[in-house]
């Protein structure tokens, strides 16, 4: 990156708030754009709130964002965010600006430019996204010479896409999910069994104990030519076996959870491994809230060692999956490094950016 020289040392404060997550960090970066270190992490999940309604209602989100912000960055900073000028714990401010729900975003926004006003501190818009596919250079194990072309698949709650990365910052969307995606099919399945939200961990845990042969369920478009993905026939599927299989029984509910689960492994890792040497990348990422299935982790791994030569695996770390603000701070990092600095009066949330 060009200015690298220029910074040596760079402390930054981070603020995501773009679902049922309000979170806090600071991290410290060196020249090289790898986090030294994660200073502050602090996340405050919204999931038993969200419990009760079965999903992420987005005005409570906000609601509950609000009255939780100012606390973590209390317990983040204290009397040391009242200092000023030098006396700071930070260099500059990174906040999510999209893509999420609108009222959520706004909560973390207008928290970044009060405080990049009154402060006096740059402050960098950031794509969710690309901070979920930053979380990948937090983990240790990773941290080896990053080869670009790289290829990401970003799997969570609201997306499904395989993103090419040829370099800091310069994305290619290669796949998409056309309907919903893999993190909703596995909530919306785990809602037809009457399991709590988020589904995704459910399902895994009752996998464990499953034969993934026993259901046999769709893999939509595994063979299709594209590399987008489609899984609303899926959740279909899920409903008409379960309305053949009224009384499940304990075993198989086990099995059908295993089932599912391998079903929509299989997608992901068919058109990952497909990709991956279509565009000839030297690395594959495997990062979003739905990378914390393990058996995703485990068999993509396995798969990429046995099929790619050459290739290496570098998941983010379980304790970077889920939405945080360290995975923030580091592509807030990357951007400041190649001069990137918005104005903030006139930043807005964009609860639909494209990654881009
Ligand atoms: O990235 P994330 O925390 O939030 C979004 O940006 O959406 O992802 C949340 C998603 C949810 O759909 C949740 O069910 C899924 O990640 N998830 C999992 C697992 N842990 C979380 N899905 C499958 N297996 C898991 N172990
Ligand atoms: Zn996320």
């Amino acid at each position: 990156m060009g200015n690298r020289k220029k910074i040596k040392k760079m402390r930054i404060l981070a603020i995501e708030t773009s679902c049922d997550e309000t979170a806090i960090a600071l991290v410290e970066f060196e020249k090289n754009g790898t986090p030294v270190r994660v200073l502050k992490n602090l996340i405050s999940s919204q999931i038993p709130i969200h419990q009760k309604y079965g999903g992420v209602v987005p005005e409570v989100a906000a609601r509950t964002h609000v009255m939780e912000i100012v606390t973590l960055l209390d317990e983040a900073f204290g009397s040391k965010l009242k200092a000023q000028g030098s006396k700071l714990p930070f260099d500059a401010i990174a906040v999510t600006r999209g893509p999420g729900l609108a009222t959520a975003l706004r909560v973390g926004l207008e928290t970044g430019r009060t405080l990049a006003y009154a402060l006096n501190k740059p402050i960098v818009g950031i794509n969710h996204l690309e901070g979920h596919i930053a979380s990948a250079w937090l983990n240790t194990e990773n941290r080896r010479a990053w080869q670009f072309p790289l290829l990401a698949l970003i799997v969570s709650g609201g997306h499904t896409e395989l993103v090419l990365m040829k370099d800091f910052c310069q994305y290619k969307i290669v796949g998409q999910t056309r309907d919903d995606a893999a993190g909703e099919a596995f909530d919306k399945s785990a809602k037809l069994m009457g399991l709590p939200y988020p589904g995704g961990p459910q399902i895994a845990k009752l996998a464990d104990g499953g034969d993934a042969k026993v259901f046999e369920l769709p893999r939509p478009m595994m063979k299709h030519d594209s590399f987008d993905f489609s899984f609303s026939g899926l959740k279909t599927a899920v409903r008409q076996t379960l309305e053949r299989h009224q009384n499940i029984s304990k075993k198989q509910k086990q099995d059908f959870t295993a089932s599912l689960q391998q079903a929509i492994v299989d997608v992901l890792i068919e058109k990952t491994l497909r990709a991956a040497k279509r565009f000839k990348v030297k690395g594959v990422l495997v990062v979003g809230g739905v990378s914390a299935n393990r058996e995703l982790r485990r068999q993509l791994g396995e798969r990429i060692v046995r099929e790619l030569k050459d290739v290496a695996f570098l998941p983010s770390d379980l304790a970077y999956i889920t939405d945080n603000a360290a995975m923030i701070a580091t592509a807030g990092f990357w951007r400041l490094q190649k001069g990137e600095k918005h104005d903030w009066k006139k930043m807005d949330v964009d609860p639909e950016w494209n990654l881009e």
